[in-house]
């Protein structure tokens, strides 16, 4: 397994983007998690492709725009743009996921599907193939700061199966409610790429509380995924 650190700045101080991404580098972050909202498909409005590209100037791991808007496809190519090197969908808020995926990555971006807590794995059934990471939602997207919902540990698990029947390699991520308790839980259900927002940026050292995430997530690490992949 490949655990990796991805702090969504949702939860940061949005007047001081650059130094909450520089604290999580510094304390290891794999990956920049970056919240877009529309106030329509989810009940918040947060940022978009100016602060992408702003933050692609300054940041030193990859940045995973993770979007919650009606009509996703009409920006795909301006994150790509911007700078995303990852970007994940929500099939419930598009006509035509198979094609939005097709896109991302003809865009030479890594594509993923987004699961909310009410979304049956099935759905993923036709798509799942081609996908470059799935992303298992363990609250309802919209906000930072909630609670993790127990049921997604076995969803987690669904993912790899359905994943691993298609003999498709590649990392779950896992977004919601993330903090040192549950870490080490979705870790050893399968989980890879590990958002967190409120237990960084909420916590008066971003910088540490990253360092220690990774440290719980490692504990998490099943004996035997080592030999699986
Ligand atoms: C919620 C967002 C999350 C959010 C997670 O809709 O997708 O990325 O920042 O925040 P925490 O880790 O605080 O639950
Ligand atoms: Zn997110």
């Amino acid at each position: 397994m490949n655990v990796r650190i991805a702090p969504s700045i949702l939860s940061a101080d949005f007047a001081a983007l650059g130094d909450a991404v520089r604290a999580a580098e510094r304390g290891g972050a794999d990956v920049i998690h970056i919240d877009v909202m529309d106030g329509h498909f989810v009940p918040n409005i947060t940022i978009g492709v100016p602060v992408v590209r702003s933050l692609k100037r300054i940041a030193r791991v990859p940045l995973d725009v993770h979007l919650m808007i009606a009509n996703g496809d009409r920006c795909l190519d301006a994150f790509a743009e911007a700078g995303a090197a990852m970007i994940s969908v929500h099939g419930e808020a598009l006509p035509h996921l198979h094609r939005t995926v097709a896109r991302i990555k003809e865009l030479g971006l890594r594509a993923g599907a987004a699961l909310n807590p009410s979304t049956p794995v099935v759905s993923l059934e036709e798509v799942a193939a081609d996908l470059d990471f799935v992303l298992v939602m363990s609250v309802n997207p919209g906000f930072g700061g909630q609670a993790f919902i127990p049921r997604s540990e076995l969803k987690i698990r669904q993912v790899r199966s359905l994943l691993d029947r298609l003999g498709n390699a590649v990392p779950i991520e896992v977004d919601g409610g993330i903090d040192r308790t549950t870490i080490g839980r979705v870790v050893a259900a399968g989980a890879e790429i590990l958002v967190a927002g409120a237990a960084i940026f909420g916590e008066p050292d971003p910088e540490t509380a990253t360092r220690e995430l990774k440290t719980a997530a490692l504990a998490g690490v099943p004996v035997s995924s080592s030999e699986r992949r």
